[in-house]
């Protein structure tokens, strides 16, 4: 109970001030079972009603589809999305996701022919802009958050063309412009992006916040990157149980091992034992391969695609594009 206010008033409140544009969700959590309150709730306009106790994954999946149910439709003009949102989230800084998500969106569009983005979801510290030889002078997600209305026709025009062909969201070129993000901003563009393309690879870092999980929500895959040490898998496990009680499909999440050829002293089988999920993806560790994609400002599927690093991120892909087909063809 509110001191003042009962929630029935708060609802009721809410709806005054919020005007004709607007529609804040709104949720009733009650003791009461009977039909009259339920009634009474719903009349002062709330959308969904939930009784004491429940279970927090039910009230977080509510919350979620009310958000989906009312979050804004930000281009009326823009085609259905179909393409697929695939997230590479490191569990931990430094296990080489940024690596894995720019050469899986070049090896997406080289070895399938998909039309292809890539987004740099590290506002603060995107590295983007350096494994690509991309100047601090090109545009960024800054330019679109900062434009009245977002479009379709905006985002085209702040992608920026890539070499290998596809094309790349930048984060913005200082850590104070990131800001400017908010955690309701990546859906709209996510959602976007997915009209345009087939194939939407966006780099996340560590943080589980809420503009994270945001991204998290608008992705049909997300590939935790890790590497075989007890930092990583400490992080990873505490990952997978976090996104557990949020209630997110197990099957949306694939685990991808890094440097798994590297000596680390942890098995692939007992990092799967300690994690209870399988590894979905192993990748090699290559060092030469991948620090020579670093140093010329080209990345490893450009410089060295037969390298053993190389080879393994575009059978990487190809399993990602076969995924895709599959659930295409339902
Ligand atoms: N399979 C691999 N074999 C060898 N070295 C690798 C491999 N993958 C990535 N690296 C190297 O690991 C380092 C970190 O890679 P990267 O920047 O991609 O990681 P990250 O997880 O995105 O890091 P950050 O936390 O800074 O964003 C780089 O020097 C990269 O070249
Ligand atoms: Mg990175």
């Amino acid at each position: 109970m509110l001191p003042r206010l009962d929630g029935y008033a708060v609802a009721q409140r809410i709806r005054e001030d919020e005007g004709t544009t607007a529609h804040v969700p709104i949720v009733m959590l009650t003791a009461e079972g009977d039909v009259e309150q339920r009634i009474r709730g719903l009349r002062m306009g709330a959308d969904d009603y939930l009784m004491k106790p429940f279970h927090p994954a039910e009230l977080i999946a509510r919350i979620r589809s009310l958000l989906a149910r009312f979050s804004p439709t930000l281009d009326a003009g823009a085609a259905a999305p179909t393409g697929s949102v695939l997230v590479f989230y490191g569990a931990k800084g430094g296990v080489g996701t940024t690596t894995l998500a720019i050469n899986a969106a070049i090896a997406l569009h080289k070895e399938t022919g998909r039309n292809v983005a890539l987004v740099d979801g590290n506002l603060q510290f995107g590295d983007h802009r350096v494994f690509l030889d991309l100047g601090l002078d090109r545009k960024s997600v800054v330019d679109i958050v900062s434009a009245p209305t977002v479009d379709a026709e905006l985002v085209r025009q702040v992608m920026v063309r890539h070499d290998s062909g596809i094309d790349v969201l930048l984060a913005p070129p200082s850590p104070e412009t990131a800001e400017l993000v908010t955690p309701d901003h990546f859906p709209a563009i996510l959602d976007i992006l997915r009209s345009t393309y087939d194939f939407v690879v966006v780099d996340v870092d560590e943080r589980l916040d809420e503009l994270n999980l945001r991204i998290f929500d608008a992705a049909q895959a997300i590939h935790v990157v890790l590497t075989a040490d007890l930092a990583s898998l400490k992080n990873v496990r505490i990952v997978l149980e976090t996104l557990a009680n949020l209630a997110y499909e197990r099957s949306r999440i694939k685990l991808v091992l890094n440097r798994s050829t590297a000596f680390t002293g942890i098995s692939v089988k007992n990092a799967e034992g300690a994690l209870r999920h399988r590894i979905d993806t192993q990748i090699v560790n290559d060092y030469r391969g991948a620090i020579s994609g670093l140093n010329s400002g080209q990345p490893v599927l450009e410089s060295r695609p037969d390298s053993a690093l190389g080879r393994a991120i575009v059978e990487m892909a190809r399993a990602i594009d076969a995924d895709r087909q599959r659930e295409i063809a339902g």
